[in-house]
């Protein structure tokens, strides 16, 4: 297994907030065009784009109206088609996002399907009997509220594990999988490199619609709506097709912090990879949660599943505050990209963390954009909290914070948008910005600038294995190899200074380091260091 992919680094751009080339305040392909020599220079070998599709935007694009087509706020297909030419150009490959478990309710199928019980689409979605007011059953929707939407016009329920204009679609009918492969067709022979597929443990839901049960913290314990018979099949039928079709990569959205519910949907015959969330969504820092992570996937995977590595993306906070647990968050974040790109995984870098990007937050209800967080705030109203405790409900469900628009330098609105931005630019812009990082050694774009060439000329970061993983204190040590190189990576998470491993005392250190020692011995608190033997291949 020596695919491209395993050696890339990605890079999320998130559509409405990287880039705006025609002034209206929404990010485009114009715009991401414009970028593309920022991003080769960075060092980034994939692009990861969400949702770029006709959408009513109730979810910013995970609700696809046209499967087949480019959102005007976005741009034309003749832009998309030049990106992915100028991308590919510059040693870009490119991954779309793509919705498989639902489509808007705007989607021509939908329309077709609600419009009577016996349209040859209305087994397309999944409907139920029921009464007015008394769901077919407890299951709730991701975004908070019952995921069953009465419809007056025919008298059922249909089912959308997330917002109601997100209808899931009924993966037990053939059709349905006959057409998805056919919008993959579509943007292959466009150039499309791969997709990230949506929420792919979604697909199938139990036949039984049974009453999910309820966890201690009396959150529901989505036991039936999830991971059921028949979503492996169905995983393997879309994989066997994108390959059939050339080196497609396949990365999985599977919405589960447990190793043993990711691992079954990676590997040969299935998605090349999954999101590691066991690892990349903690809410809170802990060395120990990642040595024991890291430790598992390894004891646990087998020789053809990889891990990814990732911290941040468009639905958590992004992870220099959230993880930086009392210390600068730069610090944080710095010791986090070591890890992200040299521990074993494909990276997965989020816009605008490359240069410390802060989290956003609403300072009354009108400032909230994300469903999740408007959904939150308005259940908090209802249940009779104050507009202050709303507020911060709001803001802790909601996405926005890691949403706020690219900061590529310090004029109005940080250069992303000669127009009023779609969401309020992170007051920190004039100070946490591309051009004043370009300038600044010490910086966190050159840190990453150093981390990425590393990277993308060190093979055993891309294809090695750990030789060995060592816990020390609140320092983590490991060691990588293949046939050409070796590399030892210490990071110390902790002020204490801490004592080298024998093993790891074996190479030249390169330039990465955070604390300028000697080679002495022991890694000082809070330093990272990484040190490569090539084996004379230099
Ligand atoms: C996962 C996506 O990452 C998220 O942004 C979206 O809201 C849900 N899937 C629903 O499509």
């Amino acid at each position: 297994m020596n695919s491209w992919w395993k050696k890339a680094v990605f890079y999320e751009i998130y559509m409405p907030s990287f880039a705006d080339g025609n002034g209206d305040g929404i990010g485009d392909f114009k715009g991401i065009i414009s970028k593309l020599d920022y991003l080769k220079e960075l060092g980034v070998k994939g692009v990861w784009l969400t949702p770029f599709y006709p959408s009513p935007k109730v979810d910013n694009g995970y609700d696809i109206a046209d499967y087949k087509n480019i959102d005007p706020d976005y741009g034309t297909m003749e832009d998309f088609e030049e990106f992915i030419e100028e991308a590919h150009k510059r040693g870009i490959r490119v991954i779309a996002d793509l919705v498989l478990n639902h489509t808007s309710s705007e989607h021509p199928w939908f329309k077709e399907s609600r419009s009577s019980k016996d349209n040859p689409k209305r087994d397309w979605y999944i409907w139920k009997d029921g009464e007015k007011d008394v769901p077919p059953n407890n299951w709730e929707s991701f975004f908070g509220g019952t995921a069953w939407e009465w419809d007056e016009q025919t008298g059922q329920y249909y089912y959308h594990a997330f917002a109601k204009e997100q209808v899931d679609l009924n993966w037990a009918n053939p059709e349905v999988r006959e057409a998805m492969k056919d919008v993959m067709k579509f943007w292959i022979d466009k150039g499309i490199d791969g997709f990230r597929l949506d929420v792919i443990n979604f697909l199938t839901v139990s036949n039984e619609f049974k009453d999910n049960p309820y966890l201690e913290n009396d959150e529901q314990d989505h036991l039936y709506d999830k991971d059921q018979d028949g979503v492996l099949e169905a995983v393997q039928e879309i994989s066997a097709f994108a390959k059939s079709h050339g080196d497609i990569f396949l990365v999985g959205e599977v919405g589960s912090e447990d190793l043993e519910v990711l691992k079954p949907y990676c590997g040969e015959g299935k998605l090349d990879v999954v999101f590691n969330f066991n690892l990349g969504s903690q809410s809170s820092f802990s060395v120990d949660t990642i040595f024991s992570e890291i430790s598992k996937m390894e004891e646990n995977y087998t020789e053809d599943q990889w891990p990814t590595l990732f911290f941040s993306s468009h639905d958590m906070p992004r992870h220099c505050e959230r993880l930086a647990g009392g210390i600068d968050p730069e610090l944080r974040a710095k010791h986090l990209a070591v890890l992200l790109t040299t521990a074993k995984g494909v990276p997965f870098l989020y816009f605008g963390d490359e240069i410390g990007m802060r989290n956003l937050v609403a300072e009354k209800k009108e400032d909230i954009q994300d469903i999740q967080g408007r959904t939150a705030y308005e259940l908090a109203v209802r249940d009779g909290k104050t507009e202050v405790e709303a507020l911060a409900i709001g803001n802790e469900k909601s996405r926005d914070a890691s949403r706020s628009p690219m900061q590529w330098d310090d004029s109005e609105n940080a250069g992303f948008s000669s127009g009023t931005p779609w969401i309020r630019v992170h007051p920190s812009y004039r100070d946490i910005n591309v051009k004043v990082e370009e300038t600044d050694p010490h910086s966190m774009l050159h840190f990453y600038k150093k981390l990425l060439k590393i990277r993308n000329s060190v093979s055993a970061l891309q294809n090695g294995c750990y030789e060995k993983i060592e816990r020390r204190g609140d320092a983590l040590f490991y060691s990588r190899t293949d046939d050409q190189s070796t590399m030892y990576v210490g990071i110390n998470y902790g002020a204490e200074k801490v004592t080298l491993p024998d093993w790891f005392d074996e190479a030249v250190p390169c330039s990465v380091q955070l604390v300028e020692e000697e080679n002495t011995g022991y890694l000082a608190g809070q330093d990272c260091q990484i040190r490569v033997d090539h084996r004379g291949s230099e």
